[in-house]
């Protein structure tokens, strides 16, 4: 064991997700080293107790996972279990937590964001609950990479992370284990598998693409071996350092070409597509791409279908700019709805305390209960669950959803890559017209409610001040305003806009067309071409 003297990096403040920077920053000697021996000085705990090890297979993943398992041994840790070649999935991670009663987990991912040697790199701490560090911890990490100046690691050699089995690393017992075993077994629990073997032997055809990442072994596992769909239903499915060159998001921007595939008659009838870590998901059927915020509003409508939720839901949670559609289920089938700041991590609370056992983001986020991150696999299982009880396609559950609550337009536009400086002022001068903008009008649409989003955990009382601001109008419109906080250059703004109609003669209108009064209105209000010069968002999905 040999102690490094290593004075602090001042930047290394975990983000939305995890401390996220490009490689070349990761790859700075002792900036790895200092953010992982902050956090075992603020997780106590870690000390002579279990850790959960594994990332999306991005570029660096393998060599941080070496320097990760010589520190742990370092700083105490009994027992390491490392995915296999060093991967696990962010849900896979999250459900070894809880299985094996580990005391935390470190999950190498930038999730969605690019990889390869001038791309991202990530890394978080999730808690013995499997849910990422809630905002004190991750403050805790924060400061304790302020006050570093040394670390710990054992010089040994690497451990050979390809072959599965046990072996002892200074001391420390490590396991590297199948990513997928126990993430497939706790599925099969979950969601009718028999039903599903029907749908499929029936002849219906589906499409799941996993982006060169992390998803690929997961879904051949559960959707051709297991499920028995046709080899070669996962597309993509071999992770890459680089995810192929290619974005690893799953929206009908970065995964066009499945968009493509699903079009016309020749179409499989189900799709999905996985981010990087395969927490995130896409959900498409033929000729139909379901938004996240009605996927997670069906789900909701129709959860007692599914095994997992056959006793009924006791409540739901969205994150503040998700569209209010599962709102209206929320009210009409009388169970509770929270909403929560961006982040998966506030949902963590309530999941544990029973409040809520579905919850869901408009970034591709949808999860349950079985573990404590949104789970991109699991949700395409749940959707195919749906499909084989219900007998109706994709489109035929969204549209009859819509006509029984009624629809939620909506619409992320974001404007990548801005100065932090001009995203700071678009937010700065809508703070400033708070006070004064409601009541009045704005493209016409009289202003009922504009504040700066705050929220209070029921659980914990623990408080979030300053998440976005939301502007709503008369009639069920609203546009929200947040800057993002998992990009690694300059600032990139989301304005998230929405719109209820009842009236299903309107719901088969263009998403964008039906927007476009609420695009203006946010326009007004943002200036965002004043404070940036952009007159375009970069991506709308
Ligand atoms: C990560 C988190 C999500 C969150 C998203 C927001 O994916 O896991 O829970 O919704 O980041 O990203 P943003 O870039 O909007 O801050
Ligand atoms: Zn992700």
């Amino acid at each position: 064991m040999t102690t490094i003297a290593s004075p602090a990096f001042s930047d290394q403040k975990p983000g939305t997700s995890g401390l996220r920077k490009k490689v070349a920053v990761f790859r700075t000697p002792r900036y790895l080293e200092n953010f992982v021996q902050a956090t075992f000085n603020a997780v106590p705990q870690l000390r002579g107790a279990t850790l959960v090890l594994g990332g999306d297979g991005r570029f660096h993943n393998e060599a941080a996972t070496q320097t990760i398992l010589k520190m742990a041994a370092a700083n105490g840790v009994a027992r390491v279990l490392v995915g296999r070649n060093g991967l696990l999935s962010t849900p896979a991670a999250s459900n070894l937590i809880r299985r094996h009663r580990a005391a935390g987990g470190i999950i190498l991912s930038a999730s969605h964001n690019p990889g390869g040697p001038d791309g991202d790199f990530g890394i978080k701490f999730n808690a013995a609950n499997g849910g990422p560090a809630p905002e004190a911890l991750t403050a805790a990490i924060y400061a304790a990479t302020l006050a570093i100046g040394e670390y710990h690691i054992a010089e040994v050699d690497d451990i050979d992370l390809a072959r599965l089995g046990e072996c002892e690393l200074a001391g420390m017992r490590v396991e590297v284990i199948d990513s997928v075993a126990d993430y497939a077994s706790l599925m099969q629990t979950l969601v009718d598998f028999d039903a599903i073997r029907d749908w499929l032997k029936a002849g219906h055809g589906l499409r799941l693409d996993a982006m060169h990442a992390v998803g690929g072994p997961y879904a051949i596992r559960l959707f051709e071996d297991l499920l028995g769909a046709r080899l070669g239903s996962v597309r993509n499915a071999a992770p890459q350092l680089d995810f192929g060159g290619g974005h690893p998001d799953p929206n009908p921007v970065y995964a066009a070409e499945l968009v493509a595939a699903m079009q016309g008659a020749g179409a499989p009838d189900f799709a999905a597509a996985f981010d990087g870590d395969a927490d995130r998901n896409m959900i498409l059927g033929r000729d139909f791409v379901v938004t996240p915020s009605d996927s997670l509003a069906v789900l909701a409508a129709n959860a007692r279908l599914l095994p997992q939720f056959k006793d009924g839901l006791g409540g739901v949670a969205r994150s503040m700019p998700t569209s209010r559609a599962v709102d209206a289920v929320a009210a009409a089938m009388k169970f509770d709805c929270y909403e929560t700041p961006t982040g998966w991590k506030f949902f963590g609370n309530l999941l544990d305390a029973g409040r809520i056992q579905l919850c869901g983001e408009e970034s591709y986020g949808t999860g349950a209960d079985h573990v404590r991150e949104k789970d991109g696999v699991w949700a395409a299982l749940a959707w195919l669950n749906l499909l084989a009880v219900r007998r109706e396609s994709v489109g035929e559950i969204v549209r009859a959803h819509w006509a029984r609550f009624g629809r939620h337009f909506y619409s992320r536009h974001d404007y990548e890559g801005i100065s932090l400086a001009g995203g700071e002022a678009v937010m700065a001068g809508l703070r400033e017209q708070l006070g004064g903008v409601r009541g009045t009008a704005v493209a016409g649409m009289a202003v009922t409610l504009a504040d700066d989003f705050a929220y209070t955990d029921p659980v914990d009382g623990a408080v979030s001040e300053r998440q976005g601001v939301r502007v709503e109008f008369e009639g069920g419109a609203r546009a929200v305003f947040r800057l993002s906080g998992t990009g690694t250059e300059g600032a990139t703004l989301r304005v998230y806009l929405e719109r209820f109609s009842a009236d299903t003669a309107e719901h088969g209108q263009a998403t964008q067309a039906a927007l476009a009064r609420v695009k203006t209105a946010a326009d007004q209000l943002a200036a965002i071409t004043t404070h940036t010069g952009r007159t375009e968002a970069d991506v709308v999905t």
